[in-house]
């Protein structure tokens, strides 16, 4: 995506603003179930305190915030904060159905409207991939979790094993997957982002370099299925 950062932010926003009613549904069939078992996953190593409280940036529809809050319990709190008002309505439905202690809120992940140490454990949920600068977004994660917390981010990931990595790249990410996009969603495009988008990402390496600038410790890179996404989580000092 060859575009100016504020470009990006808004062409993120509109994709998310129009993809939000189908967005659960294609993340089910897509991953064939497999993203709330990552997600678990990711939160089990965050060892998060019971009565805890912790941020799901990127939130969405919510659903890495209600995994945050079945690990602190009903006495923690977590909050979700999202630039798309559509997914986090969406997400907001979802959380008050389950009476969670979420709180979903309208933000951006560049600029988090919290004060510095505030978390036990910050999570992003194939958000960092969709932000327009990544350093910034990671370094607003560690700084508001407190000494001692977690930031972890789950996203995709890039096979690197013969032949699952040529059938992942050449058939599912590449025609599969948009052409799920356009059967349920109607829209071929927003799903042929995705493999774009990840040619730009950085690498699993790269991501623990942009974390330890911003400060985070003995940082982990824990892929996932075969290596279709990763878990890269680092402990602020
Ligand atoms: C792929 S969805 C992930 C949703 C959720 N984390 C999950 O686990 O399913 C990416 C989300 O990032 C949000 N997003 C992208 N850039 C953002 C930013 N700068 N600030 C806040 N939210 C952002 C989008 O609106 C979208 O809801």
């Amino acid at each position: 995506m060859n575009t100016s950062p504020d470009d990006k932010a808004r062409r993120v926003r509109g994709m998310f603003d129009s993809l939000a009613p189908t967005y659960d549904l294609l993340n089910t069939l897509m991953t064939f179930r497999r993203h709330k078992a990552w997600r678990r996953f990711a939160v089990k190593r965050m060892r998060l305190p019971e009565g805890g409280c912790a941020l799901d940036v990127c939130a969405g529809t919510g659903d890495f915030a209600i995994e945050l809050a079945r690990a602190v319990g009903p006495k923690g709190f977590v909050a979700g904060v999202d630039f798309s008002l559509p997914m986090l309505a969406l997400g907001q439905k979802k959380v008050a159905g389950r009476r969670c202690p979420v709180e979903m809120i309208l933000g951006d992940a560049l600029r988090l409207s919290f004060p510095d140490n505030t978390f036990d454990g910050v999570a992003v949920g194939w958000g960092l991939r969709n932000v327009s600068d990544i350093p910034q977004a990671v370094s607003e994660m560690s700084r508001v979790v407190r000494p001692g917390g977690c930031v972890a981010s789950l996203d995709l990931s890039r096979p690197t094993r013969f032949p699952f990595k040529h059938l992942y790249h050449l058939l599912y990410f590449s025609k599969i997957v948009p052409l799920m996009g356009q059967m349920i969603h109607g829209n071929r495009d927003h799903y042929a982002y995705l493999p774009e988008s990840l040619q730009t990402f950085p690498t699993e390496t790269e991501q623990s370099q942009i974390m330890a600038s911003a400060g985070l410790r003995d940082i982990q890179i824990l892929p996932l299925t075969f290596g279709v996404v990763s878990v890269v989580m680092g402990w602020k000092e």
